[in-house]
């Protein structure tokens, strides 16, 4: 059985603490120009049902940049996106290419694809989780300050995918996690449950960021949610991360956001471009982050 990473439940909290290690050393590496090929010959496919930006570039870099080499796939492309069933296309690509990243809409699916499939499987995200971008928040946090854990963080909006992957890395890591959000959208109730005392979730962002060292926020209507745009912008009137919302917050708390962003929307745009913010650094880090768990499930 290969070793797949659908969720960061998929990790030890010890194999998490090596990826994050190891992603800050190939990021050294990398900016000291040093070629570093361990997955030189290594093919990665991407099987993408919904648009990207960053996930698709860091992982063709990354892979490239270890030696290997990518092929990516949306469905106008493949015969997934004519009706072929997921489990003949899992057991094909997998004879072809040595690791493969499905971004798609439900997490069954993925499941489906990875169970099928005889090569790693990566979440490179799905409705219910985004394992992948998490990896580089915390890796972000940690070069900021050092360690994670015990660290107060606040989840502003949606308890969507990002917000059900930062409750397993409250679990993990062993973080508090404050969600606030309206009510109705909430973040998976069993992983609310399964992560206990660390995570808490109400419905007053000024309560949510009260001594927080990192807020995170993230579009208030995500990819397949965009008939239901107007009324989230109704339901989360009062969730916007500003700069009187992060008043309420340590003075030098950090400020994340997955991208792509609404500025004036989910996050005022004198936060997002402010000197809390390490949006950029978060974004890069995803290349290095994913180059270190590609080398983990692939070399162990
Ligand atoms: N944050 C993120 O996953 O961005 P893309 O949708 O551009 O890949
Ligand atoms: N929650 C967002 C994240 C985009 C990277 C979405 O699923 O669209």
């Amino acid at each position: 059985m290969p070793r797949h990473f659908l969720s960061l439940m998929d990790l030890s909290s010890e194999e998490l603490d090596r990826i994050l290690r190891r992603a800050i050393e190939l990021k050294t590496l990398r900016r000291q120009g040093q070629p570093y090929e361990s997955l030189k010959g290594k093919v990665l496919g991407l099987v993408f049902e919904k648009s990207s930006t960053r996930t698709r570039v860091s992982f063709e870099s990354g892979i490239f940049q270890l030696g290997g080499t990518a092929i990516f796939l949306s469905p106008r492309d493949t015969q997934l996106g004519r009706g072929e069933p997921i489990e003949d296309t899992a057991r094909v690509l997998s004879r072809m290419v040595d690791i493969i990243a499905v971004r798609t809409f439900g997490q069954e699916s993925l499941e489906t694809f990875a169970r099928h499939s005889t090569v790693p499987v990566i979440n490179a995200l799905t409705d219910q989780y985004h394992p992948c971008q998490v990896l580089a928040d915390v890796q972000t946090f940690v070069e900021q300050r050092g360690h994670i854990g015990g660290a107060n963080v606040a989840w502003i909006g949606d308890g969507n995918n990002m917000c059900n992957s930062f409750i397993n890395a409250a679990r993990l890591l062993d973080f508090n996690l404050r969600v606030a959000c309206p009510a109705g959208y909430g973040p998976d109730e069993e992983l609310v449950k399964l992560a206990g005392d660390r995570v808490r979730v109400i419905h007053d962002p000024k309560t949510a960021v009260d001594g927080a060292d990192l807020v995170v926020t993230d579009v208030w209507a995500s990819m397949g949610q965009e008939t239901e745009q107007r009324a989230r912008m109704d339901a989360f009137n009062g969730f916007q991360v500003d700069s009187m919302l992060m008043s309420g917050a340590k003075a030098n708390a950090l400020v994340m956001h997955c991208l792509p962003a609404h500025r004036g929307e989910e996050i005022a745009a004198e936060v997002i471009d402010g000197p809390n913010s390490v949006i950029w650094d978060e974004a890069e880090n995803r290349l290095h982050a994913q180059k270190a768990l590609m080398e983990f499930l692939l070399l162990g």
